[in-house]
């Protein structure tokens, strides 16, 4: 470690911390409403809303209802949300074919926002879990591994819907290999060149997602199996860049690092070797811990969450997909 500066006591560190302005002259890093995107659960029917108990504060809600929620969001000047059907059991099949029907929830709740707040950035989910019998992302082979071309073929039809409904982002979470690539090409080809593509791109092989798979209805559908063939190991961050260089190679342009605050290592890696546009998901399970504690009154409800999302920004993020996406909005434009 080399100083800059002599030490004690000419140099007194506690000195530009000793007043509000001087803190607020050296701050680094600052929480905007730019910085957020809010995900919502979609549900089928008319002003129908349902409780996520794992998620407490978290409703899957209706299209109609979402479009209220879209205005809202919009007001507080909220950026984008990301959709998640919840797929009724009856549509979900072994092909999948329910994630590229033009009717499906997430392509009617893509044109219902689009319409009614045409600024509000819609970003939809590419993968196939919530429309699987099984709950894996993919079309499974005879012995039920999932097949990367058969299912990037589908996850191209799903995408392409989405931009036919009008999502401005695509958001392919999947984790197949080449997806990028096969999802951009065929955007170009079908004249959608200006659909972004916000990559999952070093997602890892999480229990922090439980609680989103109890709001998708996809947990019973996937009971004990896992997705460690095609999500990443925790244990890993170098295979986190040579995720990103790939996707970035076949056209991502926004690439995520998910699940976020136990990950803001590789984040940070990210943000230093490629400088791009770097998300983080602060996820279901890390939401539901952060609500445990405040709702025992463990912790600070309000500074606890405004604390965490910081440390987003400061690992590096660019974009915080986080359930606290509204609430933090309100506490930025003072009304909380
Ligand atoms: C589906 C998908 C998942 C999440 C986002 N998209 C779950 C999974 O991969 O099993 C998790 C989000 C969260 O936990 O908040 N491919």
């Amino acid at each position: 470690m080399s100083y800059h500066r002599a030490p004690w006591p000419a140099t007194r560190m506690r000195r530009m911390r000793k007043d509000d302005f001087s803190r607020r002259l050296m701050r680094e890093n600052t929480l905007t409403v730019d910085d957020l995107i809010y995900p919502v659960f979609v549900l089928d029917g008319e002003q129908r809303t349902e409780a996520v108990p794992s998620m407490p504060g978290v409703e899957r809600k209706s299209i109609d209802l979402l479009v209220a929620e879209a205005r809202e969001l919009a007001e507080l000047g909220v950026p984008a949300m990301a959709l998640f059907p919840v797929t009724p059991a009856e549509v979900k099949s072994l092909d999948a074919a329910e994630a590229w029907n033009p009717e499906g929830l997430a392509q009617r709740a893509t044109r219902a926002i689009k319409a009614a707040v045409p600024h509000m950035g819609v970003i939809t989910d590419v993968a196939l879990d919530p429309f699987t019998t099984h709950g894996q992302d993919g079309i499974l082979d005879d012995d039920g591994y999932v097949l990367n071309e058969a299912t990037v073929t589908a996850l191209v039809k799903q995408a392409l819907s989405h931009a036919d409904a009008g999502a401005d982002m695509v958001a392919p979470s999947d984790m197949m290999d080449g997806r990028i690539r096969a999802i951009r090409q065929a955007l170009e080809e079908q004249g959608h060149t200006l659909t972004r593509i916000m990559a999952y791109s070093a997602k890892y092989a999480s229990a922090y997602y439980g609680p989103f798979r109890d709001a998708v209805g996809s947990a019973a559908n996937l009971g004990k199996a896992d997705k460690t063939t095609y999500q990443m190991d925790p244990a890993n961050s170098d295979e986190a860049l040579h995720e990103i260089g790939l996707d970035l190679a076949e056209g991502a342009d926004v690439v995520m690092v998910k699940p976020g605050m136990p990950y803001l290592d590789v984040v940070r890696r990210v943000k230093d070797e490629f400088r791009v546009p770097v998300y983080a998901y602060q996820v279901s399970g890390e939401y539901a811990m952060h609500m445990a504690a405040f709702q025992n009154g463990w912790l600070d409800q309000d500074k606890v969450m405004m604390e965490s999302l910081l440390a987003f920004k400061r690992a590096g993020a660019d974009g915080i997909l986080t359930y606290f996406a509204k609430a933090a909005a309100v506490k930025l434009a003072g009304r909380g």
